[in-house]
Formats: C-alpha cells, sequence, structure tokens
C-alpha cells in the first residue's frame, strides 16, 4: 500500500528533524513542570514530574520494570499486561506503563501478587510459542528469555503433547523476516509503522490465539524507517535478513558511535564481531534522533570493514614525494605550518556528516592560526 506524501529517502533526514520536534513528553513528565511529585519504589524514594508513567519513574529509582508492549518512543497501548506492579490502596494490580504517578504513592514491583501477576503473564506467552532460542537470531538479547529467567516459571504445566500453534515465516520487506510463532503481539512494529513512520501497512489479524501480525495485501514493509521494527520487537518475531545468522549476541562487541550517513548524525551502536562491523543499531539521542535510524544509516557500513582504510594520516615529504604514514603531531604540524603560509586565503571545506566533535575542532584549528 502506498499512503499520499510517503517519506522517500530524500525526507528522512527532515522526518527525523519532525520526530524530535514532536517528542511526546507525557510520559516523562512535561519538562515545564514546577510542581514534583514524590513517591517511594521498592522502598527508594524518588521525585519526579507530575504525569510521569510509574514505569518511567522506576527507572529513577534504579527499577526495571519488566514490559514488552511499552516503548518510550511509542503511544502507551497498555495491552501485555507484563509491567503489573502492585500499589498501596489501589483494589488490584496496576500496569507501571499507563499509570501516572500520585503524590505519597507506595509501589512495590516485587511484591508477591505483583510478582504471581507477571508469571502468569509470561505462562500465557510462552503457551504457543516454540522456544526455539538455540536456533534463534534473538537468543541472548531476548526479552522474553530474560523475563522469563528472571520470574518465569521453572516449567510448563502444559502436556508435552499439546500441539503449539503454527504459522510459517512470511517475507514482510527487503529487509524484514516476520516469524508468527515467536510473536507475543506486543504491537510495537505495527506503532511504529503506524504512528512514527505514517504508514501503516503492518495490522493485527484474526483474534484470540489465532492472532498474528499481517501485512497490508498491497503492502511491504520497505519504508526507508522499516528496520526500526527489528530492533523494537522484543524477541526474534522480527528479524533483519542482513543479519540473519551472521552471529550470536554475545559474540558482539559494542561501540558507541555516530552514523556518517547524512548530516542529521545519529547516534547508533555498531555491533562488532572479531573487529568486522556487522551491524548498526540506533542509540537514544531525544535531540537528534530519538530512538530510530532510518535504513541508509543502518545499512550504511560495510565500506567500514574494507582492508584499504587509512588508518593514519599520511604526508608527502617533498615535492612528487611518496606518501608516508605519520603520527598526529607531525600531520598538525605540517597541516599549521601550510596554512598559515596561505597568508590568510585558506579555506576548509568540511563534510557535513563530520560529527560535531570534528567539525568543532577543524573550527578551533582555524581559529588559532
Ligand atoms: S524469541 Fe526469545 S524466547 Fe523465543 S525462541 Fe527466540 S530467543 Fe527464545
Ligand atoms: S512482531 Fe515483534 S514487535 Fe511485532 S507484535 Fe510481534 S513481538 Fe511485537
Ligand atoms: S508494558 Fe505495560 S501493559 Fe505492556
Amino acid at each position: 500500500m502506498r499512503r499520499p506524501g510517503r517519506v522517500r529517502d530524500q525526507e528522512v533526514q527532515e522526518g527525523i528533524r519532525r520526530l524530535c520536534r514532536g517528542t511526546p513528553q507525557a510520559r516523562h513528565g512535561s519538562l515545564m513542570a514546577d510542581e514534583l511529585v514524590n513517591l517511594t519504589i521498592d522502598g527508594v524514594a524518588v521525585s519526579v514530574p507530575k504525569g510521569t508513567l510509574v514505569i518511567e519513574a522506576a527507572k529513577q529509582a534504579g527499577v526495571l520494570v519488566p514490559h514488552y508492549c511499552y516503548h518510550p518512543g511509542l503511544p502507551v497501548a497498555g495491552l501485555c499486561r507484563m509491567c503489573l506492579v502492585d500499589i498501596e490502596k489501589a483494589p488490584k494490580l496496576q500496569i507501571a506503563c499507563a499509570t501516572q504517578v500520585a503524590e505519597g504513592m507506595v509501589v512495590r514491583t516485587q511484591s508477591p501478587q505483583a510478582k504471581s501477576g507477571r508469571m502468569g503473564v509470561l505462562e500465557l506467552l510462552l503457551i504457543n510459542h516454540p522456544l526455539d532460542c538455540p536456533i534463534c537470531d534473538q537468543a541472548g538479547e531476548c526479552e522474553l528469555q530474560d523475563f522469563t529467567f528472571q520470574e518465569g516459571r521453572p516449567a510448563t504445566r502444559y502436556s508435552p503433547d499439546y500441539a503449539k500453534r503454527f504459522n510459517p515465516v512470511e517475507d514482510f520487506g527487503p529487509d524484514v523476516l516476520y516469524v508468527p510463532n515467536r510473536c507475543i503481539l506486543c504491537t510495537r512494529c505495527v506503532r511504529f509503522m503506524e504512528d512514527v513512520a505514517k504508514e501503516p501497512v503492518l495490522n493485527v489479524s484474526e483474534r484470540g490465539d489465532r492472532a498474528y501480525i499481517g501485512i497490508h495485501s498491497e503492502g511491504r514493509l520497505d519504508h526507508p524507517w522499516a528496520g526500526n521494527v527489528v530492533d523494537l520487537c522484543p524477541v526474534g518475531s522480527l528479524l533483519s535478513k542482513d543479519f540473519l545468522h551472521k552471529a550470536r549476541a554475545w559474540e558482539l562487541d559494542k561501540a558507541a558511535s555516530i552514523c556518517t550517513g547524512c548530516s542529521q548524525g545519529c547516534n547508533v551502536t555498531l555491533d562488532t564481531r572479531e573487529n568486522v562491523v556487522v551491524r548498526v543499531r540506533p542509540r537514544s539521542n531525544l535531540e537528534v534522533n530519538r530512538y530510530f535510524i532510518c535504513d541508509h544509516g543502518r545499512m550504511n557500513y560495510r565500506w567500514m570493514n574494507r582492508g584499504d582504510r587509512i588508518e593514519a594520516p599520511l604526508v608527502r615529504r617533498g615535492r612528487g614525494g611518496e606518501l608516508h604514514a605519520t603520527d598526529w603531531d607531525e600531520a598538525f604540524d605540517l597541516v599549521t605550518s601550510r596554512l598559515r603560509g596561505a597568508g590568510g586565503k585558506a579555506v576548509a571545506l568540511v563534510s557535513p556528516k563530520a560529527s560535531t566533535e570534528a567539525l568543532y575542532f577543524v573550527r578551533e584549528l582555524f581559529r588559532g592560526l
């Protein structure tokens, strides 16, 4: 399905700027709020702006409330019930992702009732789950694995003869595969395509235990931001074809970096395996890219693995001489003396794709002449 006004590659940059301008503040509380609300979470006192959600306030208390459908970059859905917590004086367990803080509130995430509620949610999520972690690309960074290990039942109460629901793998788009048997129907992918990408090609099809994520009959998951659904998926249900079977999560080293695909400078994490970049993922920065990156930046990493990249400054000694690798001190001395010799006529042409730090450094270099 093609919607009028669809965001094209060249509009991605402006689209990301729009996202930043539209950062929802309700879940973190109004930035203008002068009124702080005091509450206690697992015995830790915190003060947060009025309107903050309990799940976000808990982070300030150093408590990660288990959750699946909640994501700070998406509208609140409140449907998975994984974030059940005990709130004093409330008649029953509440979901931390859709409950706002109140003065004097006392929240317990580890009470027997809260833990039992979440254990029940996990048990239901696992009824039809294939539990194929050994061959699942998400294993090692899977929130279903992590929370089940943390607070799920040690063993199933279902008969080994129970025939689990089965649906075949679907090809959703140029880089996205859908494995419905692993899907926990959190709808993060649906909400991303609808509310962030503004191209609602995904939906929840069927109902009850037959429900799965459907794709519009004429649609493809080929939006320039489509790859974000893979990062958003808390389990191994949406997979990147590019990353498929390249590495296990525990083999990866991570380095914080900046995307050089355009002048937006989205914050990214480079995942490397044995010093080879195998994956680029967004790193959250609410002022620049919020929680997302475009697919152009995501796929723009192969050049980093080329063996012929320049790894040290090169200087040419003497006219027409060979280029020699040197250290930065000699390189800067040479550049400074050449620039000074230019008699104030030097200009710097610097790529807008360079990091802010690199651009600042060039400016300082010229200022210091
Ligand atoms: S989605 Fe998670 S729990 Fe399910 S098979 Fe993959 S790693 Fe295991
Ligand atoms: S595919 Fe992933 S993100 Fe989408 S609903 Fe299923 S579990 Fe959630
Ligand atoms: S994370 Fe709160 S209901 Fe899903």
